[in-house]
């Protein structure tokens, strides 16, 4: 069977900003160059964004307007359909199904040891978040489960959720027989190394995110608002301090890097001529995957996702009917 990679965007936002790009899609497409026979699955998890997004219309927006950036993403890197299957998982009924028999098997105080619930614990909000908060990481174990998936490209946040998932499949063969694969996770480290245009990791809380759909124009306004330190343009200045070189520095190649660094070194580089140069890469980048954007055919998106769907509902079919057996559901 050909290895499984599995992978997910959450549509909380109806937009996808440079973070995204460089910290989940970037490392996507890379992990699928070095594992080019590899199957790779990657869903709309709104049914995890549902624990807190109860706005259906904003939930749909979402869904669509991420679906339709992941669907352009693609075609501006020339990957076809099969090579990303993307999927949603409420149109794959078993996520759901498989839940109840993962809650009976998980034991309470294993849930409360769960980073998302221990904080809301700390923060005193434990009776406000919702059950489904708390037993989010069962839904997310089942996600990866179904599909006896092999890997799961996941920040440093989500390692104890991969590893509950392993936990869970090792718990339930040894009760039953073989029957899930144990996954692993693949810890990527950089992402959190990406800075907004304020320094600070760039994420929606802190207003400080480039969106891949924002227009030249806003491009060049958030870039200018980069703050600086108050160097003229005859002094060096250390790249490793700079805001504007924080960022420029995910789009070179080394040999470009290196060139950049050496210029804020010794030549006369002033932060305005950095800012231009920073705004133009962005905006190159961009233009692709806007254009694709605007390309884009809802019919055929559905017609993709429908088929997607049914890919995995076949292989995840599979699965329950085994595990019904197995739990003796099937009688
Ligand atoms: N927990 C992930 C997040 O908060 C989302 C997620 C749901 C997920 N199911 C998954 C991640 C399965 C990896 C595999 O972002």
């Amino acid at each position: 069977m050909q290895k499984r990679i599995l992978t997910w965007v959450k549509p909380t936002s109806n937009q996808l900003h440079l973070w995204n790009y460089f910290g989940s899609i970037l490392p996507l497409f890379q992990l699928l160059k070095k594992h080019d026979d590899a199957e790779v699955f990657l869903f709309i998890a709104s049914m995890h964004a549902y624990t807190t997004l109860h706005d259906a219309a904003q939930l749909q927006n979402n869904t669509m307007s991420v679906l339709k950036l992941y669907r352009a993403m693609m075609q501006a890197y020339w990957l076809a359909d099969e090579k990303i299957r993307i999927f949603n998982s409420v149109d794959v009924p078993w996520h759901a199904q498989l839940a109840w028999v993962f809650q009976c098997l998980t034991n309470m105080w294993f849930m409360e040891r769960m980073h998302a619930y221990k904080d809301a614990v700390a923060h005193k909000k434990a009776g406000e978040v919702s059950v489904g908060t708390f037993t989010y990481p069962i839904l997310m174990a089942i996600d990866i489960l179904l599909y006896d998936t092999a890997c799961v490209p996941v920040w440093k946040d989500q390692k104890q959720h991969v590893e509950y998932a392993r936990d869970m499949a090792q718990k339930f063969n040894h009760l039953y027989g073989e029957t899930f694969v144990l996954p692993e996770p693949i810890i990527q480290e950089s992402v959190a190394t990406i800075t907004g245009t304020d320094w600070r990791k760039m994420s929606k809380s802190y207003n400080n995110y480039i969106w891949l759909l924002d227009d030249a124009e806003t491009i060049r306004k958030k870039v200018a608002r980069i703050p600086t330190a108050a160097l003229s343009i005859d002094q060096p200045k250390n790249p490793d301090e700079d805001n504007i070189y924080a960022i420029h520095k995910h789009f070179l190649t080394t040999e470009e890097d290196q060139q950049l660094r050496q210029q804020y070194i010794q030549w006369w580089l002033s932060y305005k001529d950095a800012k231009q140069a920073l705004a133009d890469r962005i905006i190159a980048f961009v233009e692709p995957i806007q254009w694709f954007y605007n390309q884009i055919d809802e019919e055929a998106l559905k017609k993709m996702l429908t088929n997607n769907a049914d890919y995995c509902n076949q292989i995840a079919q599979r699965k329950i009917q085994d595990v019904y057996q197995k739990i003796w559901f099937n009688f």
